[in-house]
């Protein structure tokens, strides 16, 4: 019998994409580039319609034109007249101000005729494109309203991260949410979770033997994750400010990677299955004692330094930032997953703003050989190395020690390694593409189920207690450099380094 091939097709269920900040920077950049290549690559419904409800006084030419240029500039596919036309068919913008309550049932009837026209058949998308402090008053907006149809086959709501800034504001704002709407269709963007080599992970871990079979502390000596980034906080030093690398980074994006390194097979691809088993890591992780806070974790901030030859500013000069401010913009961190697979292998994470250096990797560190045939004395090895890479750029690469062939005895280390052009990897999909297909065909495994992200807290809160707690001596690394020293000291203590 033929295997069955799981590609992308186009999706059978109507809709309408209701985009609150619809004028936004997410918007312009991610959601409505998305929107094109889905339709670009014929993958919508064929009754679907996206409303973009924003502030802003706007005509519908003059939004339609912004889009178009966001599109032009931002989308990983060239612009094509035919597409556009297509989109600027299902795109129209709703002014409404979504902090006053009273202004829900206009939306509500809009929604009525706009639905009837495009035959969506009530089903709705709310998707919370807006600053966190926003989130639960939409919620209570459209729980105040009729805005939720119970004729409808279903009404799902997108939240953007971060959700919450603690695991106690967390809970309100999950429990307010599920006032309105059940779990199953609230969907949490985590956007690392649409990266196709994100995706990666569970196919070179549950696809090929060679690795599964030594996925394990026999035979890793460590793992290490870098997000490393060269961009400082731009325009966002308000939110910054707030958030830190470790809400804006480790609590979301790091810990899910992490999951996915960590996790156990599951016993099949389906969403709760594969959620169950990335909860169970969060929830292995080892005790967060005061020791382990003084040992393993550091936290940076960025001074001034130079970047490409140019001077760029320390994070207290940016925009929106105190100048006396102990926000983080780095952290370090080693720890431990305690349970029979990872026991005794610990797992290095490094993330950044400003370093000198912009990078997404996964380092797999394997064991290295005993040594009593090549001695280690007189031949240089290097420990083998399988790196995921997925920025800039996506690929795997492998690292292994082969004869030297320009010496008469010597060892040398080689690299395989694949490529995002790769034959028949074709052009990456945007992660944003992925997440907003799977929301409409109603599919949650690249979403964060809520035990997930509570996990997730209960380690980030006891991190960000401890750094607010401690007074800090920032800043404490320059600018182009790759985070302070101690966060070379937290590997050499232990005889290794960040490779
Ligand atoms: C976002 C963070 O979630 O991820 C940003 O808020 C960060 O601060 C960004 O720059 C990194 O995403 P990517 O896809 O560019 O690696």
């Amino acid at each position: 019998m033929e295997a069955r091939k799981p590609e992308m097709v186009k999706i059978d269920l109507s809709g309408v994409f209701i985009i609150f900040g619809g004028t936004g920077d997410l918007t312009n950049r991610k959601l409505m580039p998305a929107v094109y290549n889905l339709i670009r690559d014929g993958l919508l419904p064929e009754h679907f319609a996206v409303l973009a409800v924003g502030r802003k006084d706007k005509t519908q030419e003059g939004y339609k034109e912004e889009i178009k240029n966001s599109i032009i500039k931002y989308s990983r596919n060239e612009f094509h007249e035919e597409v556009w036309k297509k989109m600027e068919q299902i795109v129209t913008y709703f002014k409404m101000n979504f902090t006053d309550s009273g202004q829900y049932h206009m939306l509500s009837e809009f929604l009525e005729s706009y639905e009837m026209n495009f035959k969506t058949n009530g089903n709705r998308i709310f998707y919370l494109a807006v600053a966190p402090e926003f989130f639960e008053t939409i919620i209570h907006g459209i729980q105040g309203s009729n805005l939720i149809l119970s004729t409808a086959n279903y009404n799902r709501v997108v939240i953007e991260k971060p959700f919450g800034k603690d695991l106690l504001t967390a809970r309100s704002l999950n429990k307010k949410i599920l006032q309105v709407f059940p779990e199953k269709s609230i969907y949490r963007i985590d956007h690392y979770l649409g990266k196709e080599m994100i995706q990666n992970i569970l196919v070179l871990r549950f696809c090929n033997f060679i690795f599964e079979s030594v996925w394990n502390s026999k035979y890793i000596d460590n793992i290490q994750i870098t997000l490393s980034e060269t961009l400082g906080v731009e325009s966002r030093g308000a939110y910054y400010e707030k958030s830190g690398a470790m809400r804006d980074m480790v609590q979301n994006h790091i810990l899910q990677i992490l999951s996915l390194i960590a996790m156990e097979p599951p016993v099949n691809l389906k969403m709760d299955s594969i959620r169950n088993e990335k909860l169970k890591v969060l929830e292995a992780m080892e005790e967060i004692t005061d020791k382990f806070l003084e040992e393993n974790v550091i936290f940076g901030q960025y001074g001034s330094g130079e970047l490409e030859g140019i001077l760029v500013p320390g994070y207290r000069e940016e925009k929106n930032v105190d100048q006396q401010s102990e926000t983080e913009t780095f952290v370090g961190l080693k720890l431990h997953i305690d349970n029979f697979r990872w026991a005794g292998t610990p797992f290095y994470i490094r993330t950044g703003k400003r370093m000198g250096q912009q990078s997404g990797e996964i380092v797999i560190q394997f064991k290295e050989m005993p040594g009593v045939l090549y001695y280690k004395d007189v031949y240089e090895q290097t420990p083998n190395l399988l790196c995921i890479k997925f920025q800039p750029g996506n690929g795997v690469r492998f690292s292994f020690n082969t004869k030297d062939f320009s010496v008469h005895n010597g060892i040398v280390a080689t690299q395989m390694e694949t490529g995002g052009n790769t034959p028949g990897q074709g052009n990456t999909p945007e992660a944003y593409e992925r997440l907003i297909y799977d929301i409409i065909r109603g599919d949650g495994t690249l979403f964060s189920r809520w035990d997930e992200v509570e996990a997730a807290w209960s380690v980030a809160d006891k991190l960000i207690q401890y750094r607010e707690q401690k007074k800090s001596r920032f800043p404490n690394y320059r600018a182009g450099t790759m985070g302070p020293e101690r966060a070379q000291e937290l590997l050499m203590k232990d005889g290794r380094k960040w490779w």
